[in-house]
């Protein structure tokens, strides 16, 4: 098979069990815009383009659309199981040890494997909004942050990596006080972690606490996710295309602001997991990781263009008495009860 991109020229983290992950991958929510099937046809396309990691979750709600084109790719042996790297994620709901189980066999029953390689809690709470809210919506069973719950849920999925259903486990949405209270409570640690990072929201502490403690940060939305539900958008985002630095190094390098972004994710050291269903951009993505690298001048031009602008505010998962979303994020350094 020859892809658009060579697999090899992909470059590749080694994760701290010395196995390795694509340094990119391809989204798979269709941001309540696109539905299961216009998503599972780019993943089917993706892979015959030579994306290795796909970023899969149950509450994207395509899953078993997704796990019929990754049948079809090992049945016309396009790529064996062994060359994809897939990930999925538990959803609020099922955070009690039995769902956890129960929700990881449903994703594997879904995407028509017989292992994940590598399975995230998506939130660090219980709180649960249905799909496609609105961005006021509000649980009335929503809980601030608990250690104890949480590690409950965290014993459910290293149970997973010793039955062998997942080879890897992560936690996504995580900040350093959480962080600080349940990695020394791990047996197993998560090899990865899911934090939103572009350029506009670079999250320089958290990324460098995660790098430090030999966990992979894999960053969401890396182009600042234009597409975005409605419920994810307020008047003051700044769009990371838009930026100045960013249209300028574009200019420059005489592509698309979106792939400025994510030649930065992949050189900054996160790997990116971009979302396109339209051929040209999903394999514009994955190539420009392979060449024309940005300068020094140019990845430093982009640190300092930080903006501190979170997209995904979370505040769908907000409980009772709670003040805003910026409880979710601790941002006073402890974790907010
Ligand atoms: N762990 C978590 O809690 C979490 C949260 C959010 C997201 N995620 C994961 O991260 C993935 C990526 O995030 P995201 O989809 O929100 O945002 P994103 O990848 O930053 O942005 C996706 C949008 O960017 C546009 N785009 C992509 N490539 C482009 C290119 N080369 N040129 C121009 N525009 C381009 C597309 O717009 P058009 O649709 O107009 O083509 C697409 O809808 C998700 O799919 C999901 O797998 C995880």
């Amino acid at each position: 098979m020859s892809f658009a991109v060579d697999p090899n020229k992909v470059p590749k983290r080694t994760l701290y069990t010395g196995d390795t992950m694509p340094a990119i991958g391809m989204g798979t929510f269709g941001s309540d815009k696109y539905d299961p099937d216009t998503v599972s046809k780019a993943v089917a396309g993706a892979i015959r383009a030579g994306y290795q990691m796909f970023d899969c979750a149950a509450v994207y709600g395509n899953e078993d659309r997704i796990g019929k084109v990754f049948k079809e790719a090992f049945d016309e042996g396009v790529v064996s199981r062994e060359d994809l790297f897939i990930t999925s994620k538990v959803w609020n709901d099922n955070h009690v040890p039995e769902k956890v189980l129960a929700s990881c066999k449903k994703s594997l029953a879904d995407l028509q494997l017989s292992y994940i390689d590598l399975y995230f809690v998506h939130w660090p709470f219980r709180n649960y909004h249905s799909p496609g809210c609105s961005g006021d919506a509000r649980n009335p069973d929503s809980r601030p942050f608990s250690v104890d719950q949480f590690m409950e849920t965290w014993r459910a999925m290293e149970d997973l990596v010793d039955q062998g259903l997942v080879r890897f486990i992560g936690m996504s949405n995580m900040t350093i006080p959480k962080l600080e209270a349940v990695l020394p409570l791990c047996r197993i640690k998560p090899v990865a972690i899911e934090l939103e990072m572009h350029p506009c929201f670079q999250q320089p502490e958290l990324f460098q606490y995660i790098v430090d403690k030999g966990i992979a940060p894999i960053g969401f939305c890396p182009i600042g996710s234009p597409s975005r539900p409605e419920r994810d958008k307020t008047e003051t985002d700044i769009s990371d295309i838009d930026l100045p630095e960013i249209v300028s190094i574009a200019k420059a390098h005489q592509v698309h602001p979106a792939i400025v972004c994510l030649k930065w994710a992949v050189q900054n050291g996160q790997a990116p997991i971009p979302f396109s269903v339209t051929e040209e951009k999903y394999i514009g993505n994955l190539k420009c990781v392979t060449e024309d690298p940005l300068t020094e001048e140019e990845m430093d031009l982009i640190r300092k263009a930080d903006k501190n602008n979170r997209l995904i505010k979370g505040q769908v998962f907000l409980w009772e008495g709670a003040n805003s979303w910026e409880d979710l994020w601790d941002l006073d350094g402890t974790i907010t009860k």
